[in-house]
């Protein structure tokens, strides 16, 4: 591992597939997915639906396709009219595919503050759901919350949300893109975490570190409606069996999700001791470790810790994010810190 790659701490959309994924996917069993033939994708779709406890699950190319086809299939059967869709204002959904979803869902995102912990405002959500619409309604929650500097929500919190919705007839989405990360953090199954909710979204090609790759997990009828509408967008893939099995490795690697976690809060705490740090603390941490510097923006931050060999993310909210994985290691975050320190001192 490169000083460069050990030092880049902008995502864990960074890993990339060791030597045990790459022989699997060499090895891999394909068939054609678009005809329902390619028996590693069958296989890694039964045990993603098992992981999460749901009928089904489809494999699709991003989590950023599974975040789309996930409310157009709650609407109803392939060209029923978009649904309303409601999500977390500092989530994925709202920053980062709020465009897609207006232009291949023809849905418009309507964003509800999230509190600190990252759960909606329930009293806010409660207003919104009680303005109604004539149109199917779906509510979307994010597990773990990447803005929230990657607070894990546990089961209870998404059931709150998940009953507010159901009473007024929305269906609840989870973007569980890291609820690998919160089952982990919270040792809990990640199907516990996912039970409340009428859909997810569970990424394999972040911390788990699987090249591509997210299951979109639901009713046989909800999957059956995504599937129909990956091929709409371009997203049905043929020998996906080689992907798929880099997938299979990585839903055997949660357990070791726990040691990024063991690393990202060796991180936090030595961070808090550099002069000026600030971090954002969320009550139940994961991966991601979120600081600013007293009297600089989160791009001069980044910027200065560039200069040291340091890649971090600058986000909106003034903060810089650390997202720890598998290519980090203690000594690699006491670099990190020192860099911080370094930033600090010009
Ligand atoms: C919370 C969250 N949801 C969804 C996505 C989208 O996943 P993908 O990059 O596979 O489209 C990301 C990507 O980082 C994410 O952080």
């Amino acid at each position: 591992m490169s000083r460069t790659e050990r030092l880049d701490f902008r995502s864990d959309t960074r890993t990339v597939p060791d030597a045990r994924m790459r022989e699997a996917m060499a090895r891999a069993r394909v068939g054609d997915d678009v005809y329902g033939d390619d028996p590693t994708v069958a296989l890694l779709q039964e045990r993603a639906a098992a992981l999460l406890g749901t009928e089904a699950a489809l494999f699709t190319p991003t989590g950023t396709m599974a975040n789309l086809l996930a409310p157009l299939a709650a609407a109803g059967p392939a060209g029923t009219p978009a649904p309303r869709l409601i999500v977390g204002a500092d989530s994925h959904m709202a920053f980062l595919e709020a465009d897609g979803l207006r232009r291949f869902g023809g849905v418009e995102p309507e964003p509800v503050r999230q509190r600190p912990d990252g759960l909606p405002d329930l009293g806010e959500l409660a207003a919104l759901l009680a303005a109604g619409t004539d149109r199917p309604t779906v509510v979307c929650l994010e597990n773990t919350s990447m803005m929230h500097a990657g607070n894990a929500l546990d089961a209870a919190a998404t059931r709150a949300v998940a009953e507010l919705a159901h009473r007024h007839g929305a269906h609840l989405h989870l973007d569980g893109a890291r609820l690998a990360n919160a089952a982990v953090a919270l040792g809990v199954p990640p199907a516990e975490l996912a039970e409340p909710a009428d859909s997810v979204s569970f990424s394999v090609s972040k911390g788990l570190g699987a090249p591509v790759g997210s299951l979109l997990c639901g009713t046989r009828e909800q999957v059956a409606r995504a599937r129909e509408l990956r091929t709409w967008l371009g997203g049905s893939m043929h020998q996906s069996g080689v992907v798929a099995a880099a997938a299979l490795v990585a839903l055997d690697r949660l357990p070791e999700l726990a040691a990024d976690h063991e690393t990202a809060a060796a991180l936090a705490a030595e961070l808090a001791t550099v002069p000026g740090a600030q971090l954002l603390r969320p009550p139940r941490p994961t991966n991601i470790v979120m600081v600013r510097l007293a009297g600089l923006t989160a791009r001069e931050c980044a910027a200065r810790l560039a200069a040291h060999g340091v890649r971090v993310l600058a986000l909106p909210n003034g903060y810089v994010r650390f997202v720890v994985h598998r290519a980090h290691d203690v000594d690699g975050a006491r670099d990190a810190v020192r860099a911080l320190a370094a930033a600090t001192a010009r």
